[in-house]
Order: C-alpha cells, then sequence, then structure tokens
C-alpha cells in the first residue's frame, strides 16, 4: 500500500485547499454542463480521509443542495457503507463530474450520462481532490468513476473483486453504482445485489481500519 506522502499528484495551479477547490469548481466552464446546473458539487469529507468514494455526477437533491450523494442514491451508499462498517465522516466522498447532466421530462429533470469529453474535461476537479486528500484506496462507484480515475473504459463485472492500481500507485476497488441497485425491481435480485455490493466495500473498511491502528500505533 502506498505512503500518502509519496503520492505526488499534482495540484491545479494556485489551488492549495478543498475550499480553494471548491471556489474554481463553483466557477468551471470547462464543458457546457454548467450552463443547466444550478451549482457545482464539490467533494465532502475529512480532508485527510485515507479512502475516498467516487461516484457519476450529482443528481436532482445533489445539484439542489450543493452537496453529494444526498438524494435516494446516497441513501443506499449510506447503508452499505454502515453494512461494511465504513464511516461515512470517516471517507471523503465525491464525483467523476461535478455538475448536474440531465434531460426534461416534463417538469421533472432526468438523470444524463456524462460522456467520455465531459469526463475528461472534469477530470482536473478529481484530480486535484485526490491530490489534496491523498487518499490510500479509492473506490470507483459505477463505470463513469473507473473510467475517470483509470482512463480508459471497464467491464464492472470483469474488474470488481480485485485491488488496481492507478498511475500513482493508489488501489482501486471498482464497483457498482449504487442507483443501479434502485432500478432492480426483484426484490430478490436486489438483495443479493445490496449483499455483493457491500461485500466490494469491505475491502475500502479494511484499510480504514488499518490506517487507524497505524494513526493509534504513531
Ligand atoms: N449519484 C452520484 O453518482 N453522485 C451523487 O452525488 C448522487 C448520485
Amino acid at each position: 500500500m502506498p505512503d500518502k506522502r509519496q503520492l505526488d499528484l499534482e495540484l491545479s495551479p494556485g489551488i492549495n485547499s478543498l475550499a480553494e477547490l471548491a471556489k474554481a469548481e463553483h466557477e468551471c466552464t470547462r464543458c457546457p454542463l454548467y450552463k443547466d446546473a444550478t451549482q457545482a458539487v464539490p467533494g465532502e469529507g475529512r480532508k485527510s480521509a485515507h479512502v475516498m468514494l467516487v461516484g457519476e455526477q450529482p443528481g436532482d437533491k445533489e445539484d439542489l443542495t450543493g452537496k453529494p450523494f444526498v438524494g435516494p442514491a446516497g441513501r443506499v451508499l449510506d447503508r452499505a457503507l454502515a453494512d461494511a462498517g465504513i464511516p461515512r465522516s470517516e471517507v471523503f466522498v465525491t464525483n467523476a463530474v461535478k455538475h448536474f447532466k440531465h434531460e426534461m421530462r416534463g417538469k421533472r429533470r432526468l438523470h444524463k450520462r456524462p460522456n467520455a469529453y465531459e469526463i475528461e474535461r472534469c477530470k482536473i476537479w478529481l484530480e486535484t481532490e485526490r491530490a489534496l486528500v491523498k487518499p490510500v484506496a479509492i473506490v470507483a462507484l459505477g463505470a463513469t468513476a473507473a473510467r475517470s480515475l483509470l482512463g480508459r473504459a471497464v467491464t464492472i463485472a470483469k474488474v470488481r473483486g480485485q485491488t488496481l492500481r492507478l498511475a500513482d500507485g493508489t488501489a482501486a476497488f471498482v464497483t457498482i453504482h449504487p442507483s443501479w441497485l434502485l432500478r432492480m425491481e426483484d426484490e430478490a435480485d436486489k438483495e443479493r445485489e445490496y449483499k455483493n455490493f457491500v461485500a466490494d466495500l469491505r475491502p475500502a473498511a479494511k484499510v480504514l481500519s488499518s490506517s487507524h491502528k497505524s494513526r493509534n500505533a504513531a
């Protein structure tokens, strides 16, 4: 496992804190998504978290509140984190894309998956979050997060359960996006996949507990 201090990601020029990063994200016009969103949704959580969770993009509720994973998918994530033994207050939660991409269906704003260009344009903010927080391990929640972190498209079924290494040595685990569970209709399938999701989060729980032990021993 890489030492937090050995990580050497480039900071964006002039950004030395999460507050400065949030300001830059709020002013971002690097792709057109800012035009229809209420606001950018910066990552949130423990400043020196050993574990970072990366989702796809804010949803309707996140766009309105400015906070990541506070809507229905966030509730599934919170329950799974608790079942895996991960206090949300101990991790840093963010998204690959910081603005809500959607289309109008009547009065409803329906989520639209960000494309490769939007993921690429937003990567600078995720990389800056990584450079500031310096997590030891990152969990990619779904294909968009995996694509941003790994720089290539992956099939989740092929890589879940593995410990991958990002270019700088950070451990990465890929799992499903919690909103996938919300879309499942069959209760038995949903329960089985929920358990698999919790199992995918357990390696991150291990990282957290071993980092606690080394902190307490120091
Ligand atoms: N889905 C995401 O990927 N991120 C959020 O913040 C909310 C829903």
